[in-house]
């Protein structure tokens, strides 16, 4: 057994229809991956039309499954109310809804104009929000469960200089997690939320740590286990809990990131650094007083 093997049992999907937005690249589609391998059906959903055909094609070859691509800006309520009816089209009914699209980049806050902190906010909490009122709606009037997963990050509720507006939008996504896991639970409607630490992907990485600042900066150096984390580790949390093993999960936000956020919050964890001398010079000046 691996860390990155798949966890849960053949079959744990089977028959459920998942919509991933931002399935396209990256953790999504490393996610919508794993949901087709466990016999899930798959819409993704992005901007970029052809990246989806690409991936669709990619995934559906790798795993035998079925993949719908569907282009979708996540700050327009009417394509996303196509993204429904599509997908009801081809496949029935919806079960669960990732909502994994986010825009994000490094900025001093006092240089980014209002369009700018728009763009994330809109992408992040917006398109958040619209997929999830739309899809709440339809589950509630058709009497249907669903399964709501929104991808967060640890800074959602430690906030972060320099990304403010992914910040902001990654705060109220909790809360809006958090706030439906109560009022929808009577409409058989959970709501949870993965916040990931760093997991290279070309999407994070090129605007995150451009140039050299992945060398400079390195996540795994600033990380307890000293390493980043695998696609597959996120997956398996993901489709634990798209599935029904994961039941009586509802509300919660998990965090897979290695204790890098602890790291930073935890009062002396810089003693890290004092070596085993230090520590045994210490020990001795005490025993000399
Ligand atoms: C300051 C910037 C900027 C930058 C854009 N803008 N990039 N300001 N620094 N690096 C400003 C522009 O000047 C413009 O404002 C406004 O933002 C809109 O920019 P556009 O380029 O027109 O927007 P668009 O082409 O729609 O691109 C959206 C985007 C882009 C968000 C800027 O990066 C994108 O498409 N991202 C999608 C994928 C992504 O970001 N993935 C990473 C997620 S990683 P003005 O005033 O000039 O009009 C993540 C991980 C978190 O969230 C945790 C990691 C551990
Ligand atoms: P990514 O590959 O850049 O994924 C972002 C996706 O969002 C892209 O597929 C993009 O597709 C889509 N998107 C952007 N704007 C959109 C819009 N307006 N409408 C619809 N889709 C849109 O980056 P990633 O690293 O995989 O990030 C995935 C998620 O994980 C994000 O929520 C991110 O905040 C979160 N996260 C990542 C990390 C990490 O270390 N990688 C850590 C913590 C949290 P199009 O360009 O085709 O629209």
């Amino acid at each position: 057994m691996k860390n990155s093997d798949g966890m849960l049992k053949e079959e744990a999907l089977k028959g459920k229809t998942i919509i991933v937005t931002g399935g396209g690249t990256g953790l999504g589609k490393a996610m919508g991956q794993y949901f087709l391998e466990l016999g899930a059906n798959l819409v993704i959903a992005s901007r970029k039309m052809e990246v989806l055909e690409d991936t669709a094609h990619e995934l559906a070859e790798k795993t035998g499954g079925q993949v719908l691509p569907i282009a979708c800006d996540v700050r327009k309520y009417e394509e996303i109310e196509q993204v429904i009816r599509a997908t009801e089209e081809k496949f029935g009914t919806i079960h669960g809804l990732l909502n994994n699209a986010a825009g994000n980049f490094i900025s001093p806050t006092e240089r980014l104009s209002h369009r700018a902190f728009d763009i994330i906010v809109d992408i992040v909490l917006r398109g958040t929000y619209y997929f999830t009122l739309a899809l709440g709606k339809k589950w509630i009037a058709l009497q249907q469960s669903g399964t709501l997963l929104n991808i967060v990050t640890t800074y959602a509720w430690t906030g972060s200089g320099y990304v403010v507006p992914s910040a902001c939008a990654k705060a109220g996504i909790l809360s809006l997690t958090r706030s439906l896991a109560v009022e929808w639970a009577k409409y058989k409607i959970r709501s949870n939320a993965i916040a990931p630490g760093p997991f290279p992907t070309e999407g994070a990485w090129s605007r995150l740590l451009p140039g050299d600042m992945a060398q400079k900066f390195d996540p795994a150096l600033k990380n307890p286990l000293g390493r980043v984390g695998d696609h597959q580790e996120l997956a398996n949390l993901a489709a634990y809990l798209m599935s029904d093993y994961s039941a009586y999960i509802n509300g919660e936000v998990i965090t897979i990131d290695g204790g890098e956020w602890l790291m930073g919050a935890g009062e002396f964890n810089h003693l890290e650094s004092v070596s085993s001398s230090m520590w045994d010079q210490l020990a001795q000046s005490k025993k000399d007083k």
